[in-house]
């Protein structure tokens, strides 16, 4: 009964992300670049600070339809500028990590992404043009030495309220369910998505506490459970705990034929 309650709305789910998605394939946009690391740091996100070390500082603010009410924080992304006098054909690759209000500029980079697609040389023309043709298309996120991970964010209160942001989500895929339970338990508890990366609980069981989240994986999705013990019984805010997996999964979408549309 319960777990065909969970499929039904997992479908429900997956389907109102696939009516705005398509972004595997590539699309026409423009992008700019942020004039300062802070703007970056603000965040719709809310990575806060965190975001400029994520990627190498290659991060970027993406429009409302690449944000996608926070479910595209953490999304990665290649882009290349259309001008070959001044970029490079492969671009770069960066990580969502705020939401860009202008719907105008599909992307606004930091600067460190923006001149990443200059070629040899090809900098200062870059950023005189400042605002350019790009085409980019979704990709896998590679985190080779991270695993998945959680940090425990400030609002969160003992003994009953906890929420979490993730961090270092790879592949190319949208967590669509999180629960939590009591290591030991099987009794699991559902948390709900605040904003972008951060989902909360306030039943979060007592003790220490393992995790099990749904992910899209080719057309459907896909159980991922955490390591026995992710949060210590003292867990601490502002802390980041490691849940021991490694995101690699792909999602599909229903979007021929898109999928023949390569990148030289
Ligand atoms: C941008 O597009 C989204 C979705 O189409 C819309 O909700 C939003 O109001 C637009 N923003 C502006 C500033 O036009
Ligand atoms: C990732 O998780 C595995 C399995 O739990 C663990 O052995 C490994 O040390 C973790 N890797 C990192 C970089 O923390």
């Amino acid at each position: 009964m319960c777990e065909k309650f969970f499929t039904l709305s997992l479908l429900f789910l997956l389907l109102i992300s696939s009516t705005s998605a398509c972004d595997r394939c590539v699309h026409q946009s423009r992008a700019a670049y942020f004039s300062s690391a802070s703007t970056v740091a603000a965040g719709a996100c809310g990575y806060g600070s965190m975001a400029m070390g994520f990627n190498g500082g290659f991060v970027a603010a993406g429009s409302s339809v690449i944000h996608r009410g926070g479910i595209g924080c953490g999304a990665c992304f290649q882009i290349r500028c259309k001008d070959t006098r001044v970029c490079t054909r492969g671009g770069v690759k960066v990580t969502l990590t705020d939401l860009n209000k202008n719907n105008d500029t599909g992307f606004i980079l930091s600067s460190s992404a923006f001149r990443g697609m200059a070629r040899n040389g090809m900098v200062q023309d870059l950023n005189k043009l400042g605002i350019l043709d790009v085409e980019y298309k979704r990709i896998p996120c590679e985190y080779k030495n991270q695993n998945l991970s959680i940090r425990v964010e400030e609002n969160s209160r003992r003994p009953n309220y906890l929420a979490i942001k993730f961090m270092y989500q790879g592949g190319q895929t949208d967590i669509v369910g999180v629960d939590v339970a009591r290591v030991g338990s099987s009794n699991w508890q559902f948390m709900n998505r605040d904003h972008g990366p951060v989902w909360s609980t306030n039943q979060a069981p007592v003790g220490s506490l393992q995790f099990r989240l749904v992910v899209t994986s080719g057309y459907d999705g896909k159980w991922i459970w955490t390591r026995n013990a992710v949060l210590p019984m003292d867990w601490k805010t502002g802390s980041v705990y490691d849940l021991g997996v490694k995101v690699t999964e792909i999602a599909q979408e229903g979007c021929n034929p898109c999928h023949r549309q390569d990148w030289e």
